[in-house]
């Protein structure tokens, strides 16, 4: 346990290699992704860049989502922004699963209170046939954005990430966000032709993203399938887990860990590990000692307060944190975070209190 006075500032030397190094390849977070020891546990935050800091609305003012998505300059402030506000231990870029699909020129647009919306809905082969294809110049700005922040970033390291096949599938059939997944359900089993063809593209086009990223420069990548825990093992592993693992396979060859998530993926966790990741990202309904197990003790993980918790009184957060770390030892790699994304009205407050929490407890 370290002293109390430690600086809660991220870069500071201690006496461990990671934090000695200024390569972020050589960081806590990189590390505990490759169950390697660390100098103490990293964490950082989904959603940390974005609507619980009073510093994003002000920098995004009147900017639409996507437009601001595809401003280099305001990518990297915004990026920065938890980076320098709660001394995470990294960076996530400041983006949406659906930026590659606009770039390639889907129309969807992300609705405020609602979500990513897409105008012509994929019903069918010949819709599927239409979609267009990502190659690396339609995202050229995201690759400029990349670049200015990992200059910015020094020893911490940049997170890149991607929407996975299904989750995008989900968006793009239902038309926008669905309770149910009823149509893409219904596409799965009942024309699972078109499902494939579409899963493929969408396989590409988010393999083509997290590439551009890699190869600016991101020191890790998240594929992010939200919506898989509405899909039961059986489904995952015949018509998803084909398409996901093209999708982390396409940075296969950059050394970069990769971490898998979803939410309400208890069932799901063992297929996610074998889709090709290092990590595992684990939401808050399965105690992170539960899902080393089920993940055989082969993979590092990551998570998983429950993201609600954050509205509780500190005296009840902070022994959850305790426990969530007490449970993650369990696995040979882990990496703090929440079990889901930061909502959107919570006290940026206490983020900074869980970071310095996480650090104090951990600290060798
Ligand atoms: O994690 C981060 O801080 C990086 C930025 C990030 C955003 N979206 C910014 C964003 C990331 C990683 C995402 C991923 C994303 N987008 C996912 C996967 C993660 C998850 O939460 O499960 C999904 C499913 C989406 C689709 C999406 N985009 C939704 C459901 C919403 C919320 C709509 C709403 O207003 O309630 C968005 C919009 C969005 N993406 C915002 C941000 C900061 C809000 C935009 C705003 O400020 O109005």
């Amino acid at each position: 346990m370290s002293p109390e006075s430690r600086t809660p500032e991220p870069r500071v030397a201690s006496a461990s290699d990671a934090a000695l190094s200024h390569d972020p390849r050589d960081s806590d977070l990189v590390r505990a992704a490759r169950c390697l020891p660390t100098s103490r546990t990293p964490v950082w935050f989904m959603r940390q860049a974005g609507r619980s800091l009073p510093e994003y609305h002000e920098a995004r003012k009147d900017i639409p989502m996507l437009q601001a998505c595809r401003t280099p300059d305001l990518v990297a402030e915004i990026t920065l922004q938890p980076v320098r506000r709660h001394g995470v231990d990294g960076a996530v870029l400041f983006s949406d699963i659906v930026v590659p699909l606009a770039a390639a020129g889907v129309e969807v647009d992300i609705v405020p209170g609602v979500g990513p919306v897409v105008e012509h809905p994929v019903r069918s082969r010949a819709d599927v046939d239409r979609l267009p294809e990502l190659t690396p110049d339609l995202v050229s700005d995201i690759d400029e954005a990349v670049r200015i922040l990992v200059g910015e970033l020094g020893a911490t390291p940049l997170i890149g990430f991607a929407g996975a096949p299904f989750t995008l599938a989900s968006y793009l059939i239902e038309g926008g966000p669905s309770r149910n997944h009823e149509r893409t359900k219904a596409m799965m089993h009942g024309d699972p032709d078109t499902w494939n063809a579409l899963c493929a593209k969408l396989a590409r086009i988010a393999g083509a993203f997290l590439r551009v990223q890699s190869q600016a420069g991101a020191s890790v990548v998240q594929l992010f399938d939200s919506w898989v825990g509405a899909l039961s093992l059986r489904d995952y592993q015949r018509y998803v887990l084909p398409h996901s693992a093209a999708a982390l396979a396409a940075v296969a060859d950059l050394d970069i860990p990769r971490i898998h998530f979803g939410v309400g993926s208890g069932e799901l966790l063992a297929a996610m590990g074998e889709a090709g990741a290092e990590v595992v990202g684990v939401d808050f309904r399965t105690p992170l000692d539960v899902a080393s197990e089920r993940l055989g003790g082969r993979y590092a993980v990551q998570g998983n307060l429950d993201p609600a918790l954050c509205f509780a009184p500190w005296e009840a957060i902070e022994p959850e944190v305790d426990r969530v770390l007490t449970e993650g030892k369990a696995a040979p790699g882990h990496i703090f975070n929440l079990g889901h994304g930061v909502l959107p009205t919570t006290d940026p407050g206490v983020l900074t209190r869980i970071v310095e929490r996480v650090h104090q407890r951990t600290t060798h």
